[in-house]
């Protein structure tokens, strides 16, 4: 019997994909995280985060939660206060769907829209200043802070990693996931390349997004993206960077539900088109883990609406060969992520990032390396 929703965390399937991926090529497998509660990757650390907060009494009964985000992670947040008994504020911005808005509400959190756009166009940096504030001003207010909290990258170190480890062993040989707080890509590409080195690691961010340099401009994949290189991705262990068009990203994800009965977002269809180019390069023997952040259900009025496509001037076109050809051609960005970073640490002060998540990053990097020297030790 499971006693508590939150229990139901994790241990998501892996799922091939045989009416795309064709059988004399690298077999892709989805890791498919909209089975988590909260339908998304983003439940494993807001549950991790908020555990170590109360184990340090940063969060206290009786607490708020305070967090920026525009999707998944304050749907994770609501979800665990709704179940824990804290007070949830979340500030989304004006992209922020409003199913998604409505899912914030169904767990009774409260939600505050963002309007200000930050210097890169986006309402990243005001998002997160004006959660900060709300955090000062609030009594007994806790900051989880996705991306600045370095446990959000200790959260896939140390299970979504181990989960995949697991149940690919060494036929896994290439990794693939989306980025933005480099949550995802940090913590699996840091274990990967502890535990399994000979695996290519490979982060997709959307085009028009500055992570990895480059050109800023709007783009329209939700959940992807920041304009500065996040604190939890080391890039020394990633090495192939692909920045997918927007157009690919849907139609990729179009094809996945109309070919294979799989619902998925569009960062994943992003993800999936990098997949299906990779498996192209590899034999048979080699698997292709790509990462499936959240399901196609949260984008009903967007990648599933014809008519919303349609107004992007995105073909509506679900043919596999179209998309295998498509995805053929992708080039990477770059094969040089150290080349292209853009560390940006005087964020720190400027977004006046708490000092409870800076004490706590400080403690992670100390268990880290205490964790480093113990494997070295034990190899
Ligand atoms: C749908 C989706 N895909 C990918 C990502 C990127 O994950 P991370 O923040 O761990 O880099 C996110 C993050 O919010 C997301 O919501």
């Amino acid at each position: 019997m499971i006693h508590n929703i939150l229990e139901t965390i994790g241990e998501t399937p892996l799922i091939t994909i045989p009416n795309s991926n064709t059988a004399d090529e690298g077999r892709i497998l989805l890791k498919y995280e909209r089975f988590n509660p909260g339908g998304s990757i983003k439940d494993r650390p807001a549950l991790y985060i908020i555990q170590e907060a109360e184990r340090k009494g940063l969060l206290k009964p009786g607490g708020t939660i305070i967090e920026s985000s525009s999707g998944n992670f304050g749907i994770s947040l609501a979800m665990i206060g709704a179940a824990r008994g804290y007070r949830v504020i979340i500030l989304a911005d004006p992209k922020t769907t409003s199913a998604n808005i409505s899912v914030l509400k169904a767990f009774g959190a409260e939600v505050i829209i963002v309007t200000e756009k930050d210097d890169s166009g986006s309402y990243h940096k005001t998002r997160i200043t004006q959660a900060n504030k709300l955090a000062q001003e609030i009594p007994n207010a806790y900051r989880p802070d996705q991306c600045f909290n370095l446990l959000n990258r200790e959260t896939h170190y140390k299970n979504t990693a181990q989960e995949i480890m697991h149940a690919c062993s060494d036929k896994i040989a290439v990794f693939i996931t989306a980025v933005s707080t480099g949550g995802q890509l940090g913590g699996i590409s840091k274990y990967l390349k502890t535990f399994a080195p000979h695996v290519h690691i490979i982060g997709v961010d959307a085009e028009g997004s500055t992570i990895f340099g480059g050109e800023a401009k709007s783009y329209k994949i939700p959940g992807v993206g920041l304009s500065w290189t996040p604190l939890n991705l080391d890039v020394n262990y990633v090495d192939r960077i692909f920045k997918v068009k927007d157009e690919h990203a849907f139609i990729a994800a179009r094809s996945i539900a109309r070919h294979e009965g799989i619902l998925i977002g569009p960062s994943s269809g992003a993800c999936v088109m990098v997949a299906l180019k990779v498996a192209q390069e590899l034999g048979p023997d080699k698997q292709v883990v790509c990462m499936v952040a959240d399901g196609g259900d949260r984008y009903l009025s967007t990648l599933f609406n014809d008519e919303w496509m349609k107004k992007q001037h995105f073909s509506l076109s679900v043919n596999t060969e179209m998309v295998r050809a498509t995805a053929s051609k992708l080039i990477p960005w770059s094969e040089n992520p150290q080349g292209c970073a853009n560390y940006r640490t005087d964020l720190i002060k400027s977004l006046n990032v708490p000092k409870s998540t800076l004490k706590m990053n400080q403690e992670t990097v100390n268990r880290s390396l205490l964790n480093r020297e113990r494997s070295e030790i034990i190899d």
